[in-house]
């Protein structure tokens, strides 16, 4: 069975191999570290071995839990916000089928996410929309006391209760959380509902492989022991003493660690796949949060192609020379659509005859990472042997391991997010939020200072 594989090829034109050489043991030492728990947020490595240590039960356990529930439903609603739904998002999108139809007939319910923004028209919209469906709700929050998903899911429970009653209602909500603590856990406690548990040892973007994940993931009607075999398997390929050259994760921390300090900030993730948008925004998050702190960071950025070639396209190829790219190729497509030939050939468009639309796809890849190379771009590619549970598992597990590698490089904290509390706080004074009286007095001050 083949693998993801790496290849950096493309960023020896900008960096000499021995610079990379040199991170062979920069990189064992952080993964030593990291595997021996003796690194930076050393509290927050559940996720490292989650792959072998997943247990048959628990598996066993949310696959029941989805079976019961898609008995009965239309919609999984899934509230959550940043890593308590963006790799369930993302893993449902890729392997969905574009329109939404049922590969086989499968009968599985659609699966929406809301709590990740506090838009009225999106809640008003979803309120209408569930109206007439029959649904359910997961609610995931780690701290269970973010503010967005518990304003959503405090909206959709009057919502549920309301029309099926207060005890069916009760048996169609699930709530994953933490165990000790949080609003969430309480209400969960005092209502009844089924709960999973996260680890507290696992933060929330790193969280695919727990409930969090995976439960919708399963109630989608994916595989969730193939993708945590896939995450198994990169475990393997990237456990210490794995040697440099051969650790996807090691390899990829150490090309983007030297792009960055030799100048370019910002990495943009390219792929050739629409499904493949929210698998970015997952990507960006997880770079983000792990790594934009203490003034440091690669500001992670995305782009889709080959819509967005018409858009940004131009930036890319031309604009200020602070950025590189790291493109998700897949190499083998699940469906095969063929390129007509036409008598009068009006379009001039017989040259592609005979060719799948996957065949022109790949030279507009290659063909754009050529450009872009030339244009002063440094490229990593990332090859997905396919679209599926076990290869998304394998990249998912990657992006996690050489997220914590890449943190360690830059001397930060991978697993905090201290900068988030930032605007909370703003908003609890600007909402006078009892206990921020203080804040809501300086903050209307400044405002009507106009500062
Ligand atoms: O990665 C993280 O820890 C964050 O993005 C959280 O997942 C996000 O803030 C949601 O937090 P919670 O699950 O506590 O509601």
């Amino acid at each position: 069975m083949k693998n993801l594989e790496l290849s950096i090829e493309n960023v020896f034109p900008f960096i000499p191999k021995e610079t990379l050489d040199d991170y062979a043991e920069l990189t064992r030492y952080h993964t030593k570290h990291l595997h021996q728990r003796t690194g930076r947020g050393a509290n927050f490595l559940g996720w490292l071995d989650l792959p072998s240590s997943i247990t048959e039960e628990s598996l066993k356990e949310i696959e029941d839990v989805a079976t019961e529930l898609n008995k009965k439903i239309e919609v999984m609603v899934v509230v959550g916000i940043g890593g308590s739904y963006l790799g369930a998002k993302a893993v449902i999108d890729a392997l969905s089928h574009s329109f939404g139809m049922f590969i086989n007939g499968r009968p599985y319910p659609k699966i929406i996410f809301a709590g990740q923004n506090i838009s009225e028209d999106f809640t008003g919209e979803l309120v209408e929309f569930l109206d007439k469906k029959s649904y359910a709700i997961t609610v995931i929050s780690k701290s269970g006391t973010t503010t967005e998903p518990a304003i959503a899911f405090r909206i959709l429970r009057n919502h549920l209760e309301k029309k099926y009653g207060p005890e069916e209602a009760g048996r169609r909500i699930v709530a994953i959380t933490s165990a000790g603590r949080g609003a969430l856990k309480k209400v969960a406690d005092e209502k009844g509902y089924r709960t999973f548990i996260i680890p507290d040892d696992v933060g929330g973007r790193y969280s695919l492989l727990t409930p969090v994940g995976m439960l919708p993931i399963a109630q989608a009607g994916f595989d969730i022991r193939q993708l945590v075999a896939g995450a198994k398997k990169m475990e393997e390929m990237t456990r210490p003493g794995t040697p440099f050259w051969e650790n996807p994760s090691a390899l990829y921390a150490a090309a983007r660690n030297s792009l960055y300090r030799q100048s370019p900030k910002t990495e943009i993730l390219a792929s050739y796949h629409p499904k493949l948008v929210y698998l970015a925004e997952w990507w960006k998050q997880l770079y983000g949060e792990s790594e934009g702190k203490e003034k440091k960071g690669i500001f992670p950025a995305s782009v889709n192609f080959t819509a967005d070639l018409h858009s940004m396209g131009q930036y890319i190829q031309e604009g200020q020379r602070n950025l590189f790219e790291t493109v998700i190729s897949i190499l083998e497509p699940t469906r095969r659509v063929i390129i007509p030939e036409e008598e009068d050939d009006g379009d001039g468009l017989n040259f592609l005859a005979g060719k799948s639309i996957e065949d022109v796809n790949k030279m507009a890849e290659l063909g754009t990472m050529l450009a872009h190379v030339d244009g002063g771009v440094p490229n990593i590619l990332i090859k997905l042997p396919k679209l599926s549970e076990y290869y998304l598992g394998q990249l998912m597990y990657f992006f996690q391991k050489a997220c914590a590698i890449s943190g360690y490089l830059m001397n930060v904290n991978p697993f905090d997010q201290p900068g988030v509390e930032a605007y909370k706080n703003n908003m609890f004074a600007l909402l006078r939020k009892p206990g921020f009286e203080d804040e809501s007095e300086l903050i209307y001050k400044r405002i009507n200072d106009g500062n």
